[in-house]
């Protein structure tokens, strides 16, 4: 454990805060203040400045939206990589009395790069969780605990290697964090049978401000409330999750049916927006659309491809879907039977013959420029309003939208079970991209894009709010660029993520947090801030 602040250390501390002139005294004083608070002597921590030959390579192991590497974006004077829990202790205490701007990473996924990247000009930390990714997986009590720095996929093989009946619901793209990932809700191919990965969370261990490692005995039931889908970055330094694991059957089945527009695209996916929420719990179908060529025609189209998972086989699957969605016309060399691990990987889009120990690469299989943002939708969609929507996407270079079902599951839990509150009455979610490559020169265009395009779905989706997921974090909806934000503005985007459960988030964010220590472009608000800042009268 940390020993807490002898006088010695605050005498210290106070000394080293007046030399942070540059970024180097900066590193100095946080690497002293961390021999001192760090009992765990070996394996030793290190910290990699700006000036170390491999701070890009770093930076970028793991940075998603590669927008954010640009050069012109603010980086991190140097990143910390803990390699064991007392080392995060250590951190945030350092960082708290050195009055160090600290961002936490694990999987690096976060979609406006708040994990490595910051918007907001002053100095900053990045301590990189991606060196704290042990799986603990306990098959008789039907658990897991697993390190913030493990990807989803790891997790996923991990329990694979134990049982070929039990799975986990959390998300679709294998190289996810597991501690960032969940803190946002996180769904996957399984959310309408068992709901969010955030829904089948039974413990944590987080650091929270005081330095101090919280379970959930430890925290209480609303600070355990506030981390299951209130997002990342707001309330401390989540280490390990507990997980309950759900079962699977031996065979499943995926398959994946394209459909262009000059085959009936508009009135499928009509016809998907009616029952995709209503079917069959075992069965979940999104639709991947793109903008493409048609070989035979040569002619730029639109494909809506339906890309599944059941979890049982195909004998089954095909009478629930002649009797649910005859019009996709699924047939059985459609159907692909496999197990759950391999299914993971085929969602992921890789072949379901890649070995599963891809899984453990633990890295991002593509990156990309990219923007980003999603709505909820309540009513169909009807097909004038699909048809313009096709024209728009055929106009940009590389758009993507991936409808992704409710229903089941998500429709039983309450908005207020946990801080994720999109539940009863959306059919799906939307989520629009544009991705590029080649740098940020021609970013404005696509970003200009794609708000256009949101402003034209305006009518088509929730409205008051309307609603957006925060794992896919849009930084147009709204941003703090001082510590200090007050409550109003904070919930303009704050209704939309989490609808009433923001008032609460702010409120537990208060408690924990009264000084706002744990702050970014989007975190939680702290009451105790803005009122200490009003009560100096300026
Ligand atoms: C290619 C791609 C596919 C995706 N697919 C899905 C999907 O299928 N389902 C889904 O729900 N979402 C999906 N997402 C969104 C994803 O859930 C979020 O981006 C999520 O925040 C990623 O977590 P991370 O740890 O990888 O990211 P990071 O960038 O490391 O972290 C995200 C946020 O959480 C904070 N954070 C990170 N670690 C911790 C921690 N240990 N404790 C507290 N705060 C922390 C960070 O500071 C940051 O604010 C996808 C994103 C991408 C880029
Ligand atoms: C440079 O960074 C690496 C970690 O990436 C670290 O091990 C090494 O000690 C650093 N070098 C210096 C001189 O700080
Ligand atoms: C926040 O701080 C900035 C300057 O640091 C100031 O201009 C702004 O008015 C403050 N906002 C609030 C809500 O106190």
């Amino acid at each position: 454990m940390v020993h807490s602040g002898s006088s010695m250390f605050l005498l210290l501390a106070s000394l080293l805060s007046l030399s942070l002139s540059s970024s180097a005294s900066m590193e100095q004083s946080f690497v002293q203040c961390l021999a001192m608070n760090s009992q765990q002597t070996i394996p030793p921590f290190s910290v990699c400045a700006q000036n170390n030959a491999s701070f890009f390579t770093l930076l970028q192991s793991t940075a998603q939206n590669l927008r954010y590497l640009d050069p012109s974006v603010p980086k991190p004077e140097f990143i910390f990589t803990p390699l064991h829990d007392s080392h995060v202790q250590a951190a945030v205490i350092c960082s708290n009395k050195l009055r160090i701007h600290l961002r936490v990473r694990s999987g690096g996924h976060d979609y406006e790069g708040l994990s490595y990247a910051s918007k907001i000009g002053t100095p900053f930390i990045i301590v990189d969780l991606a060196k704290l990714r042990s799986v603990q997986v306990n098959i008789q009590d039907n658990t897991a605990w697993v390190q913030a720095g493990a990807t989803v996929g790891e997790v996923y093989y991990r329990i694979s290697q134990k049982s070929n009946v039990h799975g986990f619901p959390a998300g679709l793209c294998t190289s996810l964090g597991i501690g960032g990932h969940i803190t946002g809700g996180a769904y996957g191919s399984m959310m309408r049978k068992y709901g969010l990965a955030a829904d089948n969370v039974i413990d944590a261990r987080i650091v929270d401000v005081n330095g101090r490692i919280l379970d959930r005995s430890t925290m209480g039931e609303d600070y355990f409330w506030a981390i299951r889908g209130g997002a990342g970055g707001s309330f401390g330094i989540i280490l390990w999750w507990k997980l309950q694991l759900v079962p699977v059957p031996e065979t499943v089945t995926v398959f994946t049916v394209p459909k262009i527009l000059e085959l009936g695209a508009t009135q499928i996916l009509y016809k998907w927006q009616q029952i995709a929420d209503k079917l069959d719990e075992d069965l979940f179908i999104r639709v991947i659309i793109q903008a493409t060529i048609d070989k035979p025609t040569k002619k730029r189209t639109i494909s809506t491809a339906y890309n599944a998972l059941f979890l049982g086989d195909s004998k089954r699957l095909l009478q629930v879907m002649e009797k649910s969605f005859p019009e996709l016309g699924l047939t059985p060399k459609d159907c692909i039977e496999t197990s759950w691990i391999k299914s993971v990987l085929y969602i992921a889009g890789e072949s379901i013959k890649t070995p599963p120990e891809v899984l453990l690469q633990g890295k991002p299989q593509f990156k990309n420029y990219f923007k980003a943002k999603s709505d909820f939708v309540q009513v169909p969609i009807p097909e004038t309003g699909l048809e313009g929507l096709w024209k728009r996407l055929l106009v940009e270079d590389s758009p993507l939208m991936i409808l992704n079902p409710y229903g089941g599951m998500m429709s039983k839990i309450s908005e207020s079970e946990i801080p994720f509150p999109h539940r009863k009455g959306n059919l799906f979610k939307i989520q629009y991209l544009s991705l590029w490559q080649g740098g940020n020169r021609d970013a404005a265009k696509h970003i200009e894009w794609i708000r256009e395009l949101y402003n034209y779905m305006a009518p088509y989706v929730s409205k008051a709010p309307r609603a957006a997921y925060v794992n896919y974090r849009d930084l147009d909806l709204g941003m703090n660029m001082k510590n200090n934000m007050s409550l109003a503005e904070a919930s303009e985007w704050g209704s939309k993520y989490f609808k009433d459960n923001f008032n609460r988030l702010v409120e537990i964010k208060t408690k924990v947090d009264p000084d706002n220590f744990f702050w970014h472009e989007q975190s939680i608000p702290s009451l105790g801030r803005t009122k200490k800042i009003q009560k100096k009268g300026f």
